[in-house]
């Protein structure tokens, strides 16, 4: 089973299902900006020799001056960490609940980290009939079942790939509950302004914000992120973090990053075309593609294909192209897969892979 660790993108189990070189695989199953690392990150690289001698600035004073004015908001309003991961379980560790609510399917180290911290999880079910939107019945109902303290909740959320409007998250901080809403993936939303919820997490007592800088810019092995909150509400989480989290060389990556704003435009160019063009390829091979906004899809497999998403996702890795097995979320089942957005020749690729697994070199 590829997910065997939980996630997508573990070449190493890969080759040991698959039996082909980690390197040989064209991975569809995480959801990395295929335009990525940019150049800086080179250059980064290659300077850090001069400085692994030293100890990382433990506040990552610089990174978080940088990211505070892309924002516009004050600097003690962000925490930086080690990837998105660390903050999502940091702040379950700071909030301790009593109870807590997720939004299912979505990404699983939130129903992890509230179950690591013993606190009751209520699982509401997004759901197929309304394209699995977390819309005002799932907030009505959570709001009258869950008892939750805490709501996690991912936008765009994983696997579904849609937005959450901010009203929803209103309506649920109204009722005296901690919000954190997880933008791992906002770097991909031209609209980014109308539904980040960043300005309100850095003056609200209980909304945080969590941004993982792994996915847009490509760097999920250097491992970073950074979680917003108000000033007061984030000092439990500063005295919870481990001492020197953020390694010298992840911050200044991240520094160097920020500064390249062409490739940001050219990432949001590059995903304005290539998804509504993957989305209609993938329709004519018989899929459902969910509504989204993100560099991957959440799809359906083609009634009557006479293959679950497990024999698919297994017949696509012999032929060397990783797929993530929908089943593995709690919402979905063997239906679907979840497919990266990646360059046009790779998602070419996926394409001519999934046709042939499915319906033989004949095509539909
Ligand atoms: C929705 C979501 N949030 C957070 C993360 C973790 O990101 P990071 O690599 O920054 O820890 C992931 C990684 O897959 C994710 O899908």
């Amino acid at each position: 089973m590829l997910e065997r660790y939980g996630h997508g993108g573990d070449l190493r189990t890969a080759e040991e299902c698959f039996g082909l070189p980690s390197s040989s695989f064209l991975d569809f199953s995480s959801n990395m900006n295929p335009l990525g690392p940019p150049d800086a990150v080179r250059e980064e690289l290659a300077r850090y020799a001069a400085y692994i001698d030293r100890y990382p600035d433990p506040a990552s004073r610089r990174l978080s001056a940088k990211l505070a004015a892309k924002h516009g908001i004050e600097e003690n309003a962000i925490l930086i960490g080690n990837g998105a991961a660390e903050l999502i379980d940091l702040v379950v560790r700071a909030l301790r609940p009593k109870a807590a609510a997720i939004a299912v399917p979505c990404f699983s180290e939130y129903g992890d980290a509230i179950r690591k911290a013993e606190a009751v999880l209520y699982e509401g079910l997004l759901l197929e009939a309304e394209q699995f939107e977390l819309n005002q019945r799932w907030a009505k109902e959570a709001l009258e079942r869950s008892g939750a303290e805490l709501y996690m909740i991912g936008s765009p959320n994983n696997p579904t790939g849609a937005l959450v409007e901010p009203a929803r998250v209103k309506e649920l901080l109204a009722s005296g509950a901690t919000v954190v809403v997880d933008e791992a993936f906002m770097d991909f939303v031209p609209e980014e302004k109308s539904y980040s919820l960043v300005q309100e997490a850095s003056r609200h007592p209980h909304l945080f914000v969590v941004r993982s800088m792994t996915k847009f810019y490509s760097i999920p092995g250097i491992r970073l992120g950074y979680i917003i909150g108000h000033p007061e509400s984030l000092a439990e989480l500063r005295r919870l973090q481990v001492p020197w989290s953020v390694n010298s060389l992840a911050q200044s990556i991240g520094e160097a990053v920020l500064s390249d704003e062409a490739f940001a435009q050219k990432s949001l160019r590059w995903l304005q075309e290539e998804r509504p063009r993957m989305t209609r390829e993938l329709e004519a091979l018989g899929f459902r593609v969910y509504p989204g906004v993100t560099n991957y899809m959440l799809l359906r497999l083609p009634e009557g294909c006479g293959l679950h998403s497990r024999e698919l996702q297994r017949k696509m890795g012999v032929e060397g192209v990783l797929i993530r097995d929908g089943s593995h979320f709690p919402g979905l089942d063997e239906r679907y897969i979840r497919v990266a957005v990646k360059l046009r020749e790779q998602n070419a690729r996926l394409i001519d892979t999934l046709r042939t697994c499915m319906y033989g070199t004949g095509g539909q």
